[in-house]
């Protein structure tokens, strides 16, 4: 622990974590203001947790002082659903796991998973009809997790894909629960949520095996998705190839990560669209002017400059990847404090994205803020909605043009309004920061 930290009065026993819990967004937010630079709270009797609010210390955390850190008890605890893949991974595993995969996620390989998305779009809106009420929350994980399955695994999902959806969520919401929480239930005892936690592993646990097991028995060669690589690839020191458990954990990571996040971003954006109807005529105008009614490719990307700039400012107000920690595993000084191995360090996107010193008018839905050079302005990690060093997202540029391309496949046909506006729409910050119970909107055809 270091004592020369500030940070708000616990509880005796539990420290911070029952604020922490009730309202998570708040507390840290209030805590960066009264605090500063960094915050100290404790998570039960011994749990200390120091959080950074100063992107200069946030970059020394997550680049240049990387070695001496590594991901922390919340990421630990998702190798219950993604097992020891290229999210949870350390040191040299991580390192070769991410030069492997690294070639799938290129930029030229992914112009080519364009036309995958906008066609996955237009499929979702075939089920649309104008005028009816639906979460949109849902769809948006429905299109989401159908685009990386066929990108990444040659395949679509159509039957069953509720199911899986349902037991990612499963998943991470045990994760997120174990994550903050000082009572260690071990697996075994058979609790509720321990129960539903198990099934929802067997579900994906048979999908994904089914997966690997129908390519290698088909012997194709012809697939370049990431599959394939993972399938086909050989340990340089001793050329052997990777288990079926070694890869299934690949898959799941990128099941998991892949999606959610986007899914969420969606969702914000048209929740955020709905609510600045002087933006949303803006993105109407764009797509008028760049499209005029046909579908876009990624070669419309670079002239769908609003659709892009909206994309950002999405993801600074609600960050998919709200916060970031790190566990220390070497003593190590940042910003002049020095921190012992077992001491977490937290970093939250959404405390920084909306901090006033970087930010004119910082709770304001404005995506022309992000014309011009502001990026430039303000130091880098006062804007990471994908983190950032050797462990940023690997997805970050698949995510963007996901994005937009969906947004300007969908805002093209439909409108989507909240079906009950009176009714507060909150970020409920889990794994990632999604819109607590759902998103209700009505759809509303354009043109009719
Ligand atoms: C808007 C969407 C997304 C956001 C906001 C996001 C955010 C992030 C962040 C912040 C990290 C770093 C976590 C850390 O340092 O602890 C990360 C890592 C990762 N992301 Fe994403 N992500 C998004 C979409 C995607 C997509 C579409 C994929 C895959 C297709 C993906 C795959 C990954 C993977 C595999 C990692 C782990 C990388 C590593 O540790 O080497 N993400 N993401």
């Amino acid at each position: 622990m270091n004592e020369t930290v500030a940070g708000p009065k616990g509880l005796p026993l539990s420290g911070n974590i029952l604020a922490f819990r009730r309202d998570t967004l708040q507390f840290i937010r209030d805590a960066a203001k009264e605090y500063g630079d960094v915050a100290h709270f404790r998570f039960g009797p011994k749990r200390h947790i120091y959080m950074l609010n100063n992107p200069d210390q946030i970059k020394e955390v997550l680049v240049t002082k990387q070695a001496h850190f590594r991901k922390a008890k919340g990421l630990q605890v998702a190798r219950a659903v993604v097992g020891d893949g290229i999210l949870t991974s350390e040191g040299k595993k991580h390192m070769r796991q991410r030069r492997l995969m690294q070639p799938a996620f290129h930029r030229d390989r992914i112009a080519g998973y364009g036309d995958v998305m906008v066609r996955q779009g237009v499929e979702l809106m075939s089920e649309w009809k104008d005028g009816e009420v639906l979460d949109i929350h849902h769809d948006m994980m429905k299109v989401t997790l159908a685009i990386i399955t066929e990108t990444m695994f040659g395949k679509t999902v159509k039957e069953g894909s509720d199911k899986i959806a349902h037991a990612i969520d499963v998943g991470l919401k045990y994760v997120s629960s174990k994550a903050t929480s000082f009572i260690d239930i071990p697996l075994s005892v058979p609790t509720r949520s321990n129960r539903e936690f198990i099934e929802s592993s067997e579900v994906l646990d048979k999908t994904i095996y089914a997966l690997i097991e129908e390519r290698r028995k088909s012997g194709e060669s012809g697939h370049t998705d990431l599959l394939a690589m993972l399938l086909a690839a050989r340990d340089e020191d001793d050329g052997q190839g990777m288990t079926d458990e070694q890869v299934r954990d690949e898959v799941m990571t990128i099941f998991v990560a892949g999606h959610e996040t986007t899914a969420n971003t969606m969702s914000w954006i048209f929740y955020l669209l709905a609510t600045h109807p002087e933006a949303e005529q803006k993105l109407h105008d764009e797509l008028k002017a760049v499209l005029d009614g046909r579908l876009p490719t990624v070669e419309d990307l670079p002239k769908l400059s609003y659709a892009n700039l909206i994309v950002q400012e999405t993801l600074r107000l609600y960050p998919a990847a709200w916060v970031i920690n790190r566990e220390v595993v070497e003593e190590v000084e940042i910003g002049g404090h020095t921190y012992e191995p077992g001491d977490t360090l937290m970093m939250s996107q959404y405390v920084m994205h909306r901090m006033e010193k970087y930010y004119d008018d910082p709770d304001a839905f404005r995506p022309e803020r992000f014309e011009g050079d502001l990026l430039k302005r303000i130091p880098a990690y006062a804007y990471f909605p994908f983190g950032g060093g050797p462990r940023v997202c690997i997805g970050n540029n698949f995510a963007l043009m996901e994005a937009a391309l969906l947004l300007a496949t969908i805002a093209q046909q439909y409108k989507l309004r909240l079906a009950e506006p009176e009714k507060q729409v909150e970020p409920e910050p889990l794994v990632t920061l999604r819109p607590k119970n759902g998103l209700m909107m009505r759809l509303e055809k354009r043109g009719s």
